[in-house]
């Protein structure tokens, strides 16, 4: 109950705060496409954050900019009260397609993200993604190669290289969007119970995705985007115990809510 109790006093501090950031792509002409223009979220420690909007919002560049893979051109990101200059292994981020290296084996791919880990032995390491690859169930696939996965097991090794630097923050930018409706179930179920489990990392994750029952079934807070330049539509707090059933009407009233800002 340690871990309940220490989630209930730390779930109003941030974890990540975007701050009045401002971001745009420079076009082929030098023309701009204004994404963010004074933006700011907080995530919470030990939340559930998932994060919805129309298609081509800016959501993949929200996420790569709380990864500190972009840099916004006003406005500022803190982790953990710093500001955010660079990637850092205690952030990671999964994306909708597993980008594996194919001429890797599964356990490589996962020991890849601990290259910057320079105090451990290569033992170790594969000790660590060996850890990793059993919790998410790839046990006895250590020297597959990816080709040889079906589309889930390749999300299921994202995972397990997203998770062996035992990061603070995950980042998952639509990661069930492209599996099959079982294999889909089954990972999020395990995504729940490892963010449940609050003596492992990591302690708070932002989900992007299109999925809204599925959005209510994990999230803490849904953070609802309008068009660009984005703007909050709205945050909802969802106040349902844990496993969610989805046959529920409070359930249900949670996704009608959501609809309603998006549209
Ligand atoms: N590298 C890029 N260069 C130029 N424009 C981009 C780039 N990446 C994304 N965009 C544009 O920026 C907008 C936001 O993109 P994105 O963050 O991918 O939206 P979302 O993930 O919400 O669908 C879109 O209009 C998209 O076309
Ligand atoms: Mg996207």
């Amino acid at each position: 109950m340690k871990a309940a109790a220490e989630r209930a006093e730390r779930i109003t501090e941030a974890i990540l705060e975007v701050r009045g950031i401002s971001f745009s792509y420079t076009m082929r002409e030098g023309k701009k496409l204004h994404v963010f223009e004074d933006f700011s979220l907080d995530v919470r420690y030990a939340e559930f954050l998932g994060i919805t909007g129309p298609s081509g919002c800016g959501k993949s560049t929200l996420l790569r900019i709380m990864a500190g893979l972009l840099k916004p051109e006003r406005g500022e990101v803190y982790f953990r009260g710093k500001p955010l200059k660079e990637p850092t292994p205690r952030i990671s981020m999964m994306f909708q397609n597993p980008a594996l290296f194919p001429w890797y084996t599964v356990i490589e791919n996962v020991m890849l993200a601990l290259i910057h880990e320079k105090e451990l032995t290569e033992e170790e390491k594969m000790e660590r993604a060996k850890v990793f690859l059993d919790m998410v169930g790839l046990m006895g696939f250590e020297s597959a190669y990816p080709a040889e996965l079906s589309g889930g097991m390749k999300q299921r090794v994202a995972l397990a290289r997203a998770l062996v630097s035992q990061p603070d923050l995950l980042l998952m930018d639509e990661p069930f969007s492209n599996l099959d409706p079982f294999t889909a179930i089954s990972l999020r179920k395990e995504i729940e119970t490892l963010w449940q489990n609050q003596s492992l990392p990591p302690s708070s994750v932002v989900m992007v995705s299109h999925d809204i029952e599925e959005l209510v079934e994990l999230s803490d807070r849904v953070v609802v985007l309008t068009k660009r330049p984005v703007k909050i539509a709205g945050i909802i707090e969802v106040d349902l115990d844990r496993p969610r059933s989805r046959r529920s009407g409070r359930f249900y009233e949670y996704v009608d809510e959501i609809y309603t800002l998006l549209s």
